[in-house]
């Protein structure tokens, strides 16, 4: 996990996907799969990435009951994908589960994927929250609870907001991995994200790897921005 930058990738098809990479030449990157980009194309498209030489985070947002996630876990492990996720809100019962999944399909002499949780999406007011799940608390109480609750469970650490990772920093430790997307350059547009901040932003609030997506996929010259953007984030002091 010592690449701080993830790039999301974002496309409809394994052809836009490698139409993307080439542009990298021998860069080894490390690449989010998400749900739409998986379903489509199948647990192949982990195994182009890795023999390639990648890293994958597969964002598949695991929320079952603890038994179908560990049985789905074991099968995401053998895929040899370096980071995986869950729903927080699944309970601690299940991310013990998704643990226990992930321990018995790695294969001897290969880690374990790293396994994070999702506390409250981004995309989640605090009103939405409010009116629709009925947590009467704030969602930065909902959000640090949820992240107790990871840690708690023995995972590797959250999906969080830039703007929350000081707070859950302060409270369970630097070492708990904070992965944040809503990442945007000054001079980006903000597109559909509510609360963004920049590289620099997220790296003094002590973040352990950024997701990017559209800053980099849509801009005109992807390469030249992917190293803007670790520019920023290296030259920024913790
Ligand atoms: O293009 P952009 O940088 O906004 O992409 C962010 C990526 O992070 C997308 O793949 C999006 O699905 C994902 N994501 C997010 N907010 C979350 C969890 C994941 O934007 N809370």
């Amino acid at each position: 996990m010592n690449n701080p930058l993830i790039i999301a990738l974002d496309f409809a098809d394994k052809r836009e996907v490698f139409h993307f990479i080439n542009q990298f030449s021998e860069e080894k990157l490390f690449l989010k799969v998400g749900m739409e980009l998986f379903y489509q194309e199948g647990p192949v498209i982990v195994d182009d990435l890795k023999e390639r030489g990648h890293q994958v985070f597969l964002d598949l947002k695991l929320h079952d009951i603890p038994n179908t996630v560990k049985k789905a876990m074991k099968g995401i492990a053998r895929l040899g994908a370096d980071l995986v996720n869950v729903h927080a809100a699944g309970g601690k019962a299940m991310m013990t589960a998704a643990l226990e999944g992930l321990d018995s399909g790695t294969g001897p002499g290969n880690s374990r994927p790293y396994c994070i949780a999702v506390t409250q999406l981004t995309s989640t007011s605090e009103q939405q929250m409010k009116s629709e799940q009925l947590i009467a608390v704030s969602l930065r109480e909902s959000v640090i609870h949820y992240a107790v609750l990871t840690k708690d469970a023995g995972l590797n650490g959250v999906v969080c907001s830039p703007h929350e990772a000081k707070m859950i920093h302060d409270r369970l430790g630097s070492d708990f991995y904070t992965v944040t997307p809503g990442i945007r350059l000054e001079t980006d547009d903000i597109q559909d994200q509510k609360r963004v901040a920049t590289p620099g932003f997220a790296r003094q609030a002590g973040v352990s790897a950024i997701v990017v997506g559209r800053s980099i996929t849509k801009a005109a010259d992807p390469l030249q921005r992917y190293f803007e953007v670790k520019k920023e984030w290296e030259e920024t002091r913790q």
